[in-house]
């Protein structure tokens, strides 16, 4: 049996998708369309030449072909269309709402304004709100290798637009290179968007160690980790996660494409869940680790044995861990109480 056979199963069960890059979407055949389209030269002959370039070693080498892919994304136009294929693709695998991440500063850096990122990234969600039925919020992600300094100025570029994205925009992260930098790094900038009112989600436990995943809590009041699977390496933590029902948004397949587990087959994720960890499976970015959030769960039903029943706990799981309000996670929660397994 393949993992695809999990896969109708898992689509029928609704869920929400909490960890996920828009830039991580933009999958080969747009990047050399927007390439085409904004007469930006790409260092490779084809789709398939690029495609065949997606083997890496750890994080960093991802990120470095990650931000060059970016370089392609200029006008509303380009934000929209990435945006809008990543919605069609997520409603086929059963997702009815996304808290999808975007890097601002990678943007700003080349010119291209706050404003253009905004505007094209929710006119797409909008969009999906009306015609597909899935609800989204945004959570503006700080880069990690770039200074405090320059994440509060970002936070000052988008505080204008707030109100104008009130629907959508509810929240901060972080991410980028971890390792050499630490969540203490950003203390100061967590706490004024802490007192915005803004909701507060951050990468720990990546490559980074488990006393990231504590700095993480304590010192930047993250609500919910993004992977966080190092927090292995301290049962003290562990024991604490549980306790306090910390969510760690998990994505498979991203751990095993940037080596951070050899094989799935060793990945904590079955673990975790079966020691009562708020877990939830995650695509990150989805185009360059090949897999979209169902077959992030199949791959895991498939490696980890997974039964039915945990399936759904872990759609359930997505639900009590999206910042999404009681009514609505209740309507989820009960609709997911109505699937027989
Ligand atoms: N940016 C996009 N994907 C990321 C990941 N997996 N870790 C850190 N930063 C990222
Ligand atoms: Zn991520």
């Amino acid at each position: 049996m393949t993992a695809d056979h999990h896969l109708p199963f898992i689509r029928s069960l609704p869920k929400a998708e909490l960890h996920l890059h828009i830039e991580g979407t933009l999958e080969p055949e747009l990047m050399f369309e927007l390439a085409r389209r904004n007469g930006i030269a790409l260092p490779y002959c084809s789709v398939e030449a690029l495609r065949a370039a997606y083997r890496f070693d750890d994080l960093q080498s991802f990120l470095d072909l990650y931000y060059a892919g970016a370089s392609v994304l200029l006008t509303e136009s380009d934000f929209y269309d990435m945006t809008m294929a990543y919605m069609r693709r997520a409603h086929e695998d059963g997702v009815v709402h996304t808290e999808i991440m975007f890097d601002p500063q990678t943007h700003t850096a080349r010119g291209v304004g706050m404003a253009t990122v905004f505007a094209g990234i929710a006119r797409a969600l909008r969009e999906a709100r009306e015609e597909l039925g899935i609800t989204s919020y945004l959570l503006l992600s700080f880069l990690r290798h770039l200074s405090e300094e320059d994440a509060q100025h970002t936070l000052t570029q988008a505080l204008p637009l707030r109100e104008h994205y009130a629907d959508l925009w509810v929240g901060i992260g972080l991410d980028s290179a971890e390792r050499g930098n630490p969540p203490e790094k950003f203390a100061r900038v967590y706490a004024r968007a802490c007192e915005l009112g803004l909701r507060l989600v951050a990468h720990a436990g990546e490559e980074g160690p488990a006393d990231y995943v504590r700095n993480a809590l304590d010192v930047l009041k993250a609500e919910r980790i993004d992977h966080g699977v190092n927090s292995e390496q301290d049962p003290a933590l562990m024991q604490r996660l549980i306790d306090e029902q910390v969510p760690l948004t998990v994505c498979p397949l991203s751990n095993l494409k940037l080596c951070v587990v050899p094989t799935l087959n060793e990945h904590n994720l079955a673990r975790m869940l079966r020691q009562g960890v708020l877990v939830t499976v995650n695509s990150d970015d989805p185009a360059y680790f090949g897999g979209y959030i169902a077959q992030n769960y199949a791959a895991c039903a498939q490696a980890l044995e997974l039964e039915r029943e945990e399936l759904m706990q872990l759609a359930r799981n997505s639900i009590v861990a999206s910042f999404l309000p009681d009514a609505d996670k209740h309507r989820w929660l009960t609709r997911l109480d109505e699937i027989t397994v």
